[in-house]
């Protein structure tokens, strides 16, 4: 069966037709194109599939596409400003070097993103447990922690932490995995229609 699914991603008013049983990171990343939402165990267990929902980190690994409905969402790349700067976590991540291989990072930055909107100053345990459903292999969480504590501390958005004096192109190829295919959705209301799914006898 397939649903049309209303919702709201990255300010952006969507409508979607996509089969009744679709994962969210499914939608999120094949009809909408938005990448930078990971998929790692497919099972809750890693929080690289981290998206905002309603003000809340979720993994939407675990979430039905019709969940979605009449919800708002939030992806990695809803935080590039309209200018291309960077949000303020995903600069004190860069200041920090929190970032290794990447894979974890949207994720990381999404959980941290809606731990600060909800609690802008948290205390090291808060911070410890808004993270406590991602899992990161490379870096051992102490840069990221420090990172999200670089954030609460900087300055209020509209006079941006620093960007790094060197530029170079380590710093480019993180911020790669920090933007994560930011394609701003061109038009105001995005209608995409999935294929049927086949069953078993490979009838739609
Ligand atoms: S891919 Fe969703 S929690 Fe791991
Ligand atoms: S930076 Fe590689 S998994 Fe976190």
């Amino acid at each position: 069966m397939v649903m049309l699914i209303d919702f709201e991603c990255n300010g952006k008013a969507i409508q979607v037709e996509a089969p009744a049983t679709m994962r969210a990171l499914d939608l999120i990343r094949d009809l909408l194109g938005l990448t930078g939402t990971k998929e790692g165990c497919g099972r809750g267990e890693c929080g690289a599939c981290t998206i905002i929902l309603d003000g809340l980190p979720v993994n939407s690994c675990l979430l039905y596409a019709a969940r979605l409905q009449g919800r708002v969402v939030e992806t990695i790349e809803g935080l590039q400003a309209a200018d291309g700067s960077l949000h303020p976590i995903q600069e004190a991540f860069l200041e920090e070097g929190a970032v290794q291989c990447g894979y974890c990072t949207p994720g990381m930055v999404l959980s941290a993103k809606a731990l600060l909107d909800r609690t802008p100053e948290p205390g090291l345990e808060e911070i410890e447990e808004a993270l406590s459903g991602n899992i990161c292999r490379c870096t051992g969480y102490g840069k990221i922690v420090k990172a999200i504590q670089r954030a609460v501390a900087a300055p209020a958005p509209g006079s941006q932490i620093a960007s790094p004096q060197d530029a170079g192109s380590k710093d480019v190829c993180i911020k790669d995995f920090l933007i994560q295919n930011a394609e701003p959705v061109a038009t105001s209301k995005l209608v995409v229609t999935a294929k049927p799914v086949a069953d078993k006898e490979g009838q739609p």
